[in-house]
């Protein structure tokens, strides 16, 4: 995107913020718009966002939480993994074009009935680093962002014992709705395989963006969706996968840590951890490499 189109993003950040501050959850599009959304984004490298998405006025545009990868300008540590032919910019682009697109996004009708928010992901597309979990859950509905519930919580604290934030990983989910839960008033479902499969390519766009050098799945469900592998997570956590080429490390989900507070347990996902540091060739610390081997360590 040229630099004088900047002004009009901000703007129409500012303007959705300002209707999701007045407590509005819908903007009327019209059909035009609607079909400007869904094209495929220009090849990560190519032309800037579509024109006719460029074209849309601010309020044909979902309301949408600030565009997250933004705040990776003001990341304590960089991780780029950006390849010399794709620019960080060009990514940061490409994620926020897809984000527009997947806000927009009406492929399963009882979902959109019941979500408050598209929860696309969150962090810095140029990482290397991919974390994908289930499916947003109540808090990650309220708030659209992946992970901020409590085992979110969890998720961001073993992100910063690893040396690093929210904003230099991404992080994503299988689904980007929240299941529903008819006749529930609390509680959260695992997504159905029709509902994995109608939201994938969300996240197979994703992954082309940002082209990680290393994907974390966490829990059974990121696994199966993505692997689609028949072993239980218990057998596979700690065993590198490859998923379209990318080192894949399946490993415990962060919920099942809160249900499960054994230090042998967090000792095995920290374990699964230190081999994602390695693989992407980080500093580990002796402190590191020595967490949860013993009581109160
Ligand atoms: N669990 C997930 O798998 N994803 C979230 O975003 C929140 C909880």
């Amino acid at each position: 995107m040229s630099a004088e189109l900047d002004p009009l993003l901000d703007a129409t950040v500012r303007h959705m913020q300002e209707l999701k501050a007045r407590g509005e959850r819908y903007v009327n599009v019209s059909p035009e718009t609607l079909t400007a959304l869904a094209q495929p984004p220009p090849p990560v490298g190519a032309a800037p966002l579509s024109a006719a998405v460029m074209r849309a006025t601010p309020a044909v545009v979902a309301a949408a939480p600030p565009v997250p990868a933004m705040a990776a300008a003001t990341a304590p540590k960089s991780l780029s993994s950006a390849p010399a032919s794709t620019t960080p910019t060009d990514k940061v682009q490409a994620m926020a074009a897809l984000r527009l697109r997947a806000q927009a996004c009406v492929k399963c009708p009882h979902l959109v009935k019941t979500r408050r928010n598209v929860v696309v992901g969150v962090g810095d597309p140029n990482s290397p680093l991919l974390f994908i979990g289930e499916a947003p859950g109540a808090d990650e509905d309220r708030q659209g962002e992946p992970f901020v519930g409590a085992a979110g919580q969890l998720l961001t604290k073993i992100i910063q014992t690893m040396g690093l934030s929210r904003q230099t990983v991404f992080i994503a989910n299988i689904l980007k709705c929240r299941p529903d839960t008819p006749g529930q008033s609390s509680g959260n479902r695992p997504p159905t395989e029709e509902e994995m499969e109608t939201c994938i390519p969300w996240l197979l766009e994703q992954i082309d963006i940002i082209q990680p050098k290393v994907i974390v799945a966490l829990g059974a469900t990121a696994v199966k969706g993505l692997l689609h592998n028949p072993t239980g997570i218990t057998r596979l956590r700690g065993h590198w996968q490859t998923f379209r080429g990318i080192p894949t490390m399946p490993t415990y989900h962060p919920a099942y840590l809160l249900r499960n507070q054994a230090i042998s347990e967090k000792r095995k996902i920290w374990e699964d951890m230190l081999s994602v540091m390695e693989k992407l060739g980080m500093n580990i610390t002796e402190k590191q490499r020595g967490f949860f081997l013993k009581a109160g360590g």
